[in-house]
């Protein structure tokens, strides 16, 4: 086959070369299966005591195919001159590579033992090939936008791909970490209790905390200061107890620690005395059906009109950092903060919504399921209904365009 070519050859471009030429036909076939959703409690049966690594194994070199395919057509339908961009061409590659490589894995025996633990190792490869997906498709989105500009039909276009790629690819990485992390045979030695990058029961507070602290440290490399943390939870079911889910610890986080830079930084640029900062407000609580967070600052909030900019991944108000400039973690990067932390949240079929008060603050929601039941990932499915979103035209507004000029009343003065 082309991989074990390319291992006995030595030889990347031939490799390169040959996979592209049949990768296609593979893509094409894999593309007609739609993504199987897991719900958290299927994520749990596959690792807990009657956690089967062949089981998984069997369903993960179907299914990692057919969740790499399906965005892997969605990468096809870009706009061309953003495609052509040597970013997105990396990327692309990657792709590519890492399909073949799981293909590699349906001739293969299940029952043996060798190769259950390669199919690890090559997972845990593929998973560092793509750890620089996201700021490499942001470089090819920067290198477009100088180019070409931004127009409002490719900017909705690469809103949507972008969402839609980068849920994919959270989900890929969720199944790569489940299989490997629960079956490298070692216990988590700090968390026993998780199973793989799950808590069953997740300290939603001890998270809040966490994601301070370390927003916090950044936040006082940079302004010498930081905001205090005021924290409130409320446990409608049993007041006493601490809120607990079961979720990813380290999605919560991620979204956490993002609210906080951006409450931290619209903080401190709002206050110039910063002796006399207003503490960031966290209000954790837990209902039958949701687990909300709600993050309020009073960091003079942003104007209505530009709130639906901010999930937008053409924009920033922070100066634009460049790929590879990783000496120090910037408090405002790409701009992709909001949005990706948004997925993170929609993943598990919860949701990340803004509320601002110009002249005010901002309120940062995020809602999750309570029930592990209702947590299902939320995943893009390649079909016609897809295809459509990438040929939207720019259809004229049905709602007036006011003119610049006011109107002229003179010309309707009726005649004396
Ligand atoms: N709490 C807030 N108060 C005021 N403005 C905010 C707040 N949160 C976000 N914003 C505005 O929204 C923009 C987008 O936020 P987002 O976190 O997505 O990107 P960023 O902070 O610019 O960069 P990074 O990718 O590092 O997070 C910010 O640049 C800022 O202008
Ligand atoms: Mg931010």
């Amino acid at each position: 086959t082309a991989a074990s070519y390319c291992r006995n050859h030595g030889s990347g471009m031939k490799f390169v070369r040959l996979v592209l030429a049949n990768a296609p036909k593979h893509i094409e076939h894999f593309s007609k299966f739609s993504p199987s959703p897991l719900s958290m409690k299927q994520f749990l049966d596959f690792g807990s005591t009657n956690a089967c690594e062949r089981t998984s194994f069997a369903f993960l070199r179907q299914e990692l195919p057919v969740r790499l395919s399906n965005i892997m057509k969605e990468i096809g339908l870009l706009p061309g001159r953003l495609l052509a961009t040597p970013s997105v061409q990396m990327v692309q590659s990657w792709y590519v590579q890492s399909l073949m490589e799981i293909l590699e894995f349906l001739e293969k025996n299940a029952e043996d033992h060798a190769v259950l633990a390669e199919f690890v190792n090559v997972l845990v490869n593929i998973r560092n090939r793509h750890n620089d997906v996201v700021p490499t498709m942001a470089q090819g989105v920067i290198e477009y936008k100088e180019a070409f500009g931004q127009d409002p039909v490719t900017s909705q276009n690469i809103q949507y791909f972008l969402d839609r790629f980068y849920m994919s690819r959270i989900s890929i990485r969720m199944l790569i970490n489940q299989h490997s992390l629960v079956f490298d045979g070692a216990a988590n030695p700090i968390h026993p209790n998780t199973i793989g990058s799950i808590d069953p029961c997740c300290d939603v507070v001890q998270v809040v905390r966490d994601a301070y602290e370390s927003a916090k440290m950044l936040c006082e490399q940079y302004y010498l200061t930081s905001p205090s943390l005021d924290l409130k939870e409320l446990n409608l079911k049993s007041r006493t107890q601490p809120i607990h889910l079961v979720y990813v610890p380290s999605h919560l986080y991620h979204m956490l620690f993002e609210l906080f830079k951006n409450a931290m930084r619209a903080t401190i640029e709002n206050h110039k005395d910063s002796s006399d900062l207003p503490p960031i407000e966290v209000l954790v609580a837990i209902g039958g059906e949701d687990l909300s967070i709600k993050m309020s600052d009073k960091g003079g909030g942003v104007p209505f009109r530009k709130m639906e900019n901010l999930f937008s991944y053409m924009y920033s108000t922070a100066p634009t950092p460049t790929v590879g400039q990783q000496d120090r973690a910037p408090l405002a990067g790409f701009g992709y903060g909001l949005p990706i932390s948004r997925l993170y949240a929609q993943y598990f079929q919860g949701d990340l919504q803004l509320y601002s008060m110009e002249g005010h603050g901002t309120d940062a929601v995020i809602h999750l399921k309570a029930l592990s039941t209702d947590s299902v990932e939320r995943l893009p499915v390649y079909n016609k209904t897809a295809k459509r979103n990438y040929k939207v035209s720019q259809a004229a507004d049905d709602w007036c365009v006011p003119s610049r000029e006011p109107l002229d009343m003179a010309v309707y003065r009726l005649a004396k």
